[in-house]
């Protein structure tokens, strides 16, 4: 991992691994840490250090696969001191290999890259091939949380949900204006798409014994080809200018 855009950003990464802040496996986490919340996706942690301050009985882990995105998250975590907080740098493909079932509890993604491109779509992380991962590490009735500014991806993201069987609740396509924007944490992305006139879709999906019944486990990981399809930006450095459309 490189951290490469801050200044000594590799050394700051491991100064955070050396404090137990950012790890690279389940098993550097305390006993009885998991089960665990999780944001993939999670930025420079915005909501996920709301979260722990107002839930200071959960765990949580903030999965981030940018490392200079991640070194944020961590450095405040450090600043703030919150110990109920975990950071991994890592790529939401990967999740199976760093987790198995029981691990977690509920999921959240905040703004996630909409790849509007039709051959990208296996990227978005509401993709079936993600959301049949979210259902082996979840458990019967854990949450995918899911907010976005981007009404076609969120479109696209309710047939998702709905094909691989998961049970929609409190659905809603303007969040600051509904019952739950008492509650809501606004995220970095959040402030940017509202300033902007956006409106804030929020939906909750649900596992049940019927969503794992009715939709046998599928594997899924990329391609070679699909893997090839990356962009210059992408190889060097995990970015890519197609992502926000
Ligand atoms: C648009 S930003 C949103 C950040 C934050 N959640 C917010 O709402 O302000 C999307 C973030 O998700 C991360 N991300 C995108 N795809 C990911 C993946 N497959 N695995 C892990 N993180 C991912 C990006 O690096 C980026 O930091």
């Amino acid at each position: 991992m490189r951290a490469r855009r801050k200044k000594h950003g590799a050394q700051r990464l491991d100064a955070c691994r050396e404090k137990g802040i950012v790890i690279d496996s389940k098993n550097e986490l305390p006993v009885g840490f998991l089960p665990a919340e999780i944001e993939i996706g999670c930025g420079k942690g915005d909501f996920i250090i709301e979260m722990a301050k107002r839930h200071p009985e959960r765990n949580y882990i903030a999965f981030e696969k940018k490392d200079d995105i991640a070194l944020e998250a961590a450095e405040r975590l450090d600043r703030e001191g919150l110990t109920n907080v975990r950071v991994m740098v890592a790529d939401a493909g990967e999740l199976e290999t760093l987790f198995a079932p029981g691990d977690l509890i509920n999921l959240y993604t905040n703004f996630p890259d909409p790849w509007a491109k039709t051959r990208y779509i296996k990227r978005r992380l509401t993709n079936r091939s993600f959301l049949e991962i979210y259902k082996r590490l979840l458990p019967v009735g854990g949450c995918v949380f899911f907010k976005t500014d981007n009404r076609i991806l969120f479109d696209y993201s309710l047939s998702e949900f709905r094909a691989c069987g998961y049970r929609l609740e409190n659905v809603t396509n303007d969040l600051h204006a509904s019952d739950f924007a008492a509650e809501n944490i606004v995220t970095e992305y959040e402030t940017l798409f509202s300033q902007k006139g956006f409106k804030i879709n929020r939906l909750e999906a649900y596992i049940d014994e019927k969503t794992l019944e009715t939709y046998p486990p599928m594997k899924w990981t990329y391609t070679e080809d699909e893997a090839a399809d990356k962009t210059p930006e992408d190889e060097a450095d995990g970015n890519n200018k197609d992502n926000d459309g």
